[in-house]
């Protein structure tokens, strides 16, 4: 299974690298032993420091956005260039909190997941549907607008060896509240994108990998990688304190 840290804009330098310190600690053997790959993903000023941290680990470092452009004069952003300098291995695409905040269209997001593959980093793209979608039933429509982009661009591409794609689905009314999806309709959800993904794009040979995100505890890890297709976990909040981040990767192999 993967296990996804998000931290979001919630430490600075100083506290990221003490994190980075403590999970070391506890997760090295765990993902040496090849179970889990355990990825944390700092905000831009902490990569390179925790990057650093990481080296002689079995644990990889993510980021949690990029430009979709080449380096240049583009202010604010980050080139996915800098990432892989960095050694990034992954990173967190569409996240409901860019799409919401800064407006971020589906469009953008495949154009970030074409780049980051022709630099041979794992996307992480998330989809997932807002409350009042979710209460409509509208939630498989909206994980389908939100990969449309994504699997046009996959089959226009020019790139020859497409390595791994994960989904994280994030319903955005679980990030942050303690509401989480109920077992039968996540079990539905997940076999959907499976058929999606894997019939859409079946003519090339592309790992997707499915992880959920929202609310991901250590009293709910159990239940939810229990759920058939899901491949492991995004996790926001839960993954700022080191035992309860533990917790969950334990808790997920019971
Ligand atoms: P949460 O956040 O675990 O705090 O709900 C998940 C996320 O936004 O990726």
């Amino acid at each position: 299974m993967i296990f996804i840290a998000n931290w979001k804009m919630c430490l600075t330098p100083t506290k990221a690298v003490k994190l980075t310190d403590k999970i070391i600690e506890k997760f090295d053997a765990i993902s040496q032993q090849k179970i889990s790959r355990i990825i944390l993903c700092p905000s831009f000023s902490s990569l390179l420091p925790v990057a650093h941290l990481l080296e002689k680990t079995s644990l990889s470092i993510g980021a949690q956005n990029c430009s979709a452009f080449e380096p240049g004069a583009y202010t604010g952003q980050e080139s996915i260039k800098t990432l892989q300098e960095i050694g990034c291995l992954f990173c967190i695409i569409g996240h409901s909190e860019q799409r919401t905040l800064n407006f971020e269209t589906s469009e953008q997001i495949a154009q970030k997941m074409t780049q980051l593959l022709s630099h041979k980093i794992t996307p992480v793209i998330c989809i997932g549907e807002n409350a009042n979608e979710f209460k409509d039933n509208k939630t498989k429509f909206i994980l389908l607008e939100q990969l449309l982009p994504i699997f046009s661009m996959l089959k226009k591409t020019t790139i020859q060896s497409i390595q791994q794609i994960i989904i994280a689905y994030e319903p955005i009314w679980s990030i942050g509240t303690g509401l989480i999806p109920d077992r039968t309709f996540l079990v539905e959800i997940f076999e959907y994108l499976d058929k999606i993904c894997t019939q859409t794009m079946s003519n090339k040979s592309i790992s997707w990998q499915f992880i959920y995100g929202g609310s991901v505890k250590s009293t709910n890890a159990q239940e939810l990688a229990s759920i058939p297709g899901v491949g492991g976990f995004l996790i926001g909040g839960a993954s700022l304190d080191s035992q309860e981040f533990e917790k969950i990767v334990h808790y997920s192999y019971l």
